[in-house]
């Protein structure tokens, strides 16, 4: 049977190093003041400086809401909406990582229509096009920049909410690898396979479409040839700038055709134990693929070629678990923390693995994985997950 496909990007996205200092040229054709979304350490470290230039050059006045310290909460999104009405704002601009862009995602959607954020969880809840907003990563990671996606924790029932919506996709992606050489180690690992999980999933989901094929495939390729040259050598431009359009493509594909059982498994992992997204991703990916290959073989037969496994000569079926090494190998080689080392508690771990795996089903992300898991089947992978050493 015929289908068609939708795809949807941000109108411009621009990437390579500089390209943050073009924000004032790109605010201008959205409005006049503008409302800086952010976290105080990029601040600190200097991250803003080009930017507030080019704006001020542009004749765009601004204010700054720093305080988006963690991953965003509706608490973080009422905060910035009450100061973007305040100073009257027209425009946003998000510098940060995923946590900073997905709560000015929030903010945008209150911004132009009414109701609480939780009124927006699950998709296409969002009525009306969001304030506009400008999108610039600080991390090759989330690819929140061309997403239309915000992930926001409600803190009364510590539910990580997934709100899709066009109306929150950013207006202008601005990719600049520049803003990336200070990140540490740690970061570069979490968020980088956060990305790689980004273009695995987008790549194994059932909704998976040709033109999300192509980058997610792609994507797979340059991050695992890149991530650990930018993790040994923070200030390797090209491995940097490689990351950085590995995120990005991977971000375009995961948005058209959504993330899949992984991600609906970190989620309450972050959620009830404060694993960052990054490691919760990379703590359950060997695990889940493994588990998922019977769904489709041929796919993670593509996917370990496509990490640099030697795969001729193999039947499919022993190319794909090819697959699940070369992930856990980069594990081990990024020296990512295991979920025990971080100190998740084995009795509360017992007490809430069943509220977890019903939490990753009503996500729908599961929905979209090429074999369907049971609730059982996923408490099961969490506790394969949760007893690595
Ligand atoms: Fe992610």
């Amino acid at each position: 049977m015929m289908s068609t496909y939708q795809f949807k990007t941000p109108s411009v996205i621009v990437n390579g190093p500089g390209a943050a200092k073009e924000v004032g040229s790109f605010a201008k054709g959205l409005g006049k003041k503008a409302l800086i979304v952010t976290d105080t350490a990029l601040e600190k470290i200097g991250l803003l400086n080009d930017i507030k230039n080019s704006l001020e050059v542009a004749g765009i006045s601004f204010a700054i809401y720093d305080k988006v310290v963690t991953e965003p909460t509706m608490d973080f999104a009422e905060e910035g909406l009450k100061i973007f009405k305040e100073v009257q704002a027209e425009i946003l601009i998000a510098v940060g990582g995923g946590s900073p862009i997905d709560a000015a995602k929030g903010i945008a959607a209150l911004a132009t229509n009414p109701g609480k954020m939780s009124d927006f969880a699950g998709a296409n809840k969002i009525p009306r096009p969001g304030a506009p907003l400008i999108a610039i990563p600080t991390t090759a990671g989330t690819g929140s920049e061309v997403t239309q996606f915000t992930i926001i924790t409600d803190t009364t029932r510590d539910v990580k909410m997934l709100i899709a919506s066009p109306n929150i996709m950013p207006k202008v992606a601005l990719v600049d690898p520049l803003m990336t050489l200070q990140m540490p180690q740690g970061i570069t690992a979490a968020t980088g396979l956060d990305a790689l999980t980004h273009s695995i999933e987008a790549f194994v989901s059932v909704k998976a479409q040709p033109i999300t094929d192509t980058l997610a495939l792609q994507a797979i390729r340059i991050i695992a040839g890149n991530i650990r040259q930018a993790w040994s050598n923070g200030d390797n431009i090209e491995a940097r700038t490689s990351m950085m359009i590995g995120a990005l493509q991977a971000g375009m594909a995961f948005s058209n055709s959504s993330v899949a059982l992984v991600h609906g498994m970190a989620r309450p992992i972050g959620a009830y134990f404060h694993v960052s997204h990054g490691v919760s991703n990379a703590a359950l990916l060997p695990t889940v693929i493994e588990f998922s290959i019977p769904g489709n073989p041929e796919r993670y037969a593509a996917i370990a070629e496509a990490m640099g496994e030697i795969t001729e000569g193999l039947s499919v079926l022993d190319a794909a678990y090819f697959a699940a090494d070369a992930v856990e190998r980069l594990n081990v080689d990024l020296k990512v923390p295991t979920l025990r080392e971080l100190g998740v508690e084995e009795k509360k771990f017992n007490s809430v693995v069943e509220q977890m795996a019903a939490d990753a089903i009503a996500s729908g992300s599961p929905g979209n994985n090429p074999r369907k898991a049971t609730k059982e089947e996923i408490v099961e992978l969490y506790r394969k997950a949760f007893s690595k050493e």
